[in-house]
């Protein structure tokens, strides 16, 4: 979080809404999945982080009905205007139905605001780049609300609203991951998240002589309409097909060993493959976390490169962008592990990187990319922040 951005983002505000009244401040970061990709919906663990990248917020309380947005990002857009009145998912309004359907899905729980607000954002997040923007926006909105109605939600109901919103509103079947790790985010931790019952506990990064890369394949991804909700539906299948015989209610309750006995369960080809992933990676996270905690980075970082190949050979969500960049990154001196991370389809890679090797890594990784995929990517050094605040200057 820069407290300089922020400002800047509030005399933007004061610009396009005016200065008057009670105008407050707020931050709320995009994350990272160290390890655990596509198990949140399969009932396994996750890794992910809050960063200090994110969204900056300024709102203030209306005395009428009306919703006004403005995206310093799309500034072309203007202000886009809505209403409490009608709260409904429309096409046309872009980036703004998220907000909205954080406001709907606060509705749905009983949470009526009486009045509507102004809100100006700022995104330092690579937009579509895998690293939640979509969620931040959500918990942001959740965050704001919460402050200027009195609303009482935790930071874990805002986590729970922004995915119910997201998949009732917004209609991708995303799991719990991204909201959980931006609501509950901690600086310098990475949080080790069951979702099968949304127990989670803190593990520190420290990272001694290490940074956290992310390559931006700049491939532009929305989960809407990529294969994300097609995944999901086959998880769904392979696991109807289990409990023909066996009693879970998740592939995240399986071993490897339960799943090499009772695989040839599911009938599908395909949907074995994607169940497979699904186990693995959840005994992969685990196995994981377990290394981190003996400081055992060698482990994690191998373990980060086993999960790539599961997601690219198994799940096959990576494709040439993602994979040509993990691929490049596995040959560079001085790295501990490489994957690509979030969704997949496009977005990003998260490397962990000596931090003297930092520079010809970017320098070698970029090269190839150009080369073999023809424009660039984007290289982040990022930090591990803490989840949503509201900032007084
Ligand atoms: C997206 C979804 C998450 C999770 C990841 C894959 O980021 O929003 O819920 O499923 O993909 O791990």
């Amino acid at each position: 979080m820069d407290k300089e951005k922020l400002r800047l983002v509030r005399q933007n505000f004061c610009r396009v809404f005016g200065d008057e009244g009670d105008i407050r401040c707020y931050f709320s970061p995009g994350r990272v999945n160290l390890i655990g990709e596509h198990t949140d919906y399969n009932g396994g663990h996750v890794f992910p982080c809050a960063l200090t990248i994110g969204t900056y917020g300024v709102a203030r309380k209306r005395n009428d009905r009306k919703l006004r947005f403005y995206s310093v990002n799309f500034n072309k857009l203007g202000i886009i205007e809505a209403s409490l009145d009608e709260l409904e998912y429309q096409k046309s309004l872009g980036w703004v139905n998220y907000p909205l359907g954080v406001l709907w899905a606060m509705e749905e729980r009983g949470k009526k605001a009486d009045y509507g607000f102004d809100l100006m954002v700022f995104g330092t997040i690579p937009n579509g780049s895998g690293l939640s923007s979509s969620a931040s926006i959500e918990v942001l909105t959740g965050f704001i609300a919460n402050d200027i109605y009195g609303f009482k939600f935790s930071n874990q109901d805002l986590a729970l609203i922004g995915q119910y919103s997201e998949n009732n509103f917004n209609g991708v079947n995303c799991g719990i991951m991204d909201q959980f790790a931006i609501a509950m985010g901690k600086e310098n931790n990475a949080i080790f998240l069951d979702t099968s019952n949304l127990e989670y506990e803190y593990a520190p990064i420290k990272l001694d002589g290490m940074k956290i890369v992310i390559a931006s394949s700049n491939k532009k991804r929305g989960l809407g309409d990529s294969k994300y909700n097609e995944r999901r539906a086959q998880c769904e299948e392979a696991l109807a097909d289990l409990q023909t015989k066996l009693d879970i209610k998740s592939l995240g309750e399986l071993s490897e060993e339960d799943f090499e006995e009772h695989s040839g369960l599911i009938k599908d080809s395909t949907n074995q493959k994607r169940a497979r992933h699904a186990v693995y990676e959840n005994q992969r996270t685990i196995k994981a976390v377990e290394a981190l905690k003996n400081n055992d980075i060698e482990t994690f970082g191998k373990l980060m490169n086993e999960s790539h190949i599961s997601l690219r050979d198994d799940y096959e969500v990576t494709g040439r962008e993602l994979d040509t960049l993990v691929e490049s990154s596995w040959e560079q001196r001085g790295v501990i592990g490489s994957r690509m991370t979030g969704a997949g389809f496009g977005g990003c890679t998260v490397s962990i990187v000596n931090e003297d090797d930092v520079e010809l890594f970017v320098e070698r990784v970029k090269r190839d990319y150009r080369e073999k995929i023809g424009y660039d990517a984007d290289f982040y050094i990022v930090s591990i922040g803490d989840g949503p605040v509201k900032v007084k200057f």
